[in-house]
């Protein structure tokens, strides 16, 4: 942590899951969960992953395998056509299967991927959502976003929008507060995957000086109350302390405590070695907003005149030295310093 801000550990919410619910989603039983906040930062919380041995290999292979597929939404679809996008997986694994050959080889569609949005679709363009745009949000991940914010003091909470961020080594995030929300007062979930992230909390205000903190595999981060609204960025991908991640070590043998009545399968291991190589050199950070308070509607639905254009809106992500870009809600315009 740079500055001097004291690190509090934070109280959970013990009777709002109980430990067979938990573990259903790969969770620990949340008494064992470790939550810290930060002084100043009411709100701000780290859980230090809290998932149980080998259940983050099943989170990375559904955000690797299964959301980038239809009807999701990924930055592919700008410039591709569905039927090229629609198996970005079956179309990588010949590639990723075996060893890097050592000699410059084509990226793989896995490789070229960014983002992928889930729910109520985020338009980079407009920074809205809106009711015509929208597509079934996962179960599974919504049930694991349930327990989780239940855990914070949330129950009740709706996964309505997920927006999944693929990071290369190069990969940064620039500086944005995530507003397109209409109702704030519901947590911002975010969840982290493979290699490490430097992430900057900033304040109210863009020139706010930001405290710095790692994220390291499995760690889940909330956003919420006086710190749902705050400036934030990832300037830098970093690997693990000691050059592996939680995931890595674990693999893909889930713990004993996980067996029936589970939304986590085994990951096969032909999908393991996949998703281990990709890991070896990025990062997934997954999320999960609630848009609409309890019984609210969009204001106004954009009607069919005013839909958006999706086709133009790439440049955002896949345009490399955007430095400009990096700077606006680049938030969600995760830049890149490599050609895609
Ligand atoms: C986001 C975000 C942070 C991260 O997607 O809005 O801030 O840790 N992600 O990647
Ligand atoms: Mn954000």
């Amino acid at each position: 942590m740079s500055r001097d801000i004291s690190v509090v550990p934070v109280k959970l919410n013990l009777a709002n899951v109980t430990d067979e619910e938990a573990a259903r989603v790969g969770l620990q039983p949340v008494r064992d969960w470790r939550a810290f906040g930060l002084q100043g930062y009411p709100g701000f919380l780290v859980i230090s992953n809290p998932f149980l041995s080998g259940s983050q290999s099943f989170w990375v292979r559904q955000c690797l395998k299964t959301y980038p597929q239809k009807p999701n939404i990924c930055n592919l679809d700008m410039h591709m056509s569905p039927s090229d996008t629609q198996d970005i997986w079956g179309k990588s694994l010949q590639s990723l299967s075996h060893p890097p050959s050592g000699r410059k080889e084509p990226k793989t569609l896995l490789e070229k991927l960014r983002w992928v949005t889930l729910g109520y679709h985020y338009n980079w363009e407009t920074k809205t959502y809106s009711a015509n745009h929208h597509t079934a949000f996962p179960a599974d991940l919504h049930l694991l976003s349930l327990k989780i914010s239940a855990a914070c003091g949330f129950p009740g909470f709706q996964a309505e929008a997920g927006i999944l961020n693929y990071y290369r080594s190069d990969s940064s995030l620039g500086i944005h507060v995530d507003e397109s929300e209409l109702d704030h007062s519901r947590p911002l979930l975010s969840l982290s995957f493979g290699q490490s992230a430097i992430f900057l909390l900033g304040g109210t205000q863009r020139q706010d000086p930001p405290v710095a903190m790692y994220m390291h595999s499995g760690d889940v981060m909330v956003m919420s109350g006086h710190s749902r609204l705050l400036y934030h960025a990832v300037p830098r991908i970093v690997p693990p302390p000691g050059g592996q991640s939680m995931l890595d070590k674990e693999g893909c043998s889930l713990s004993p405590s996980l067996h029936n009545n589970t939304v986590v399968e085994q990951v096969s291991e032909p999908d393991w070695t996949v998703c281990s190589r990709y890991i070896q050199s990025s990062r997934v950070n997954v999320t999960v907003r609630q848009v609409l308070g309890p019984g609210q509607c969009f204001p106004d639905s954009p009607s069919l005149s005013k839909r958006t254009n999706v086709e133009e809106t790439d440049s955002y992500h896949d345009t490399p030295d955007r430095e400009d870009m990096k700077r606006k809600r680049s938030g969600s315009t995760h830049s890149d310093s490599e050609q895609t």
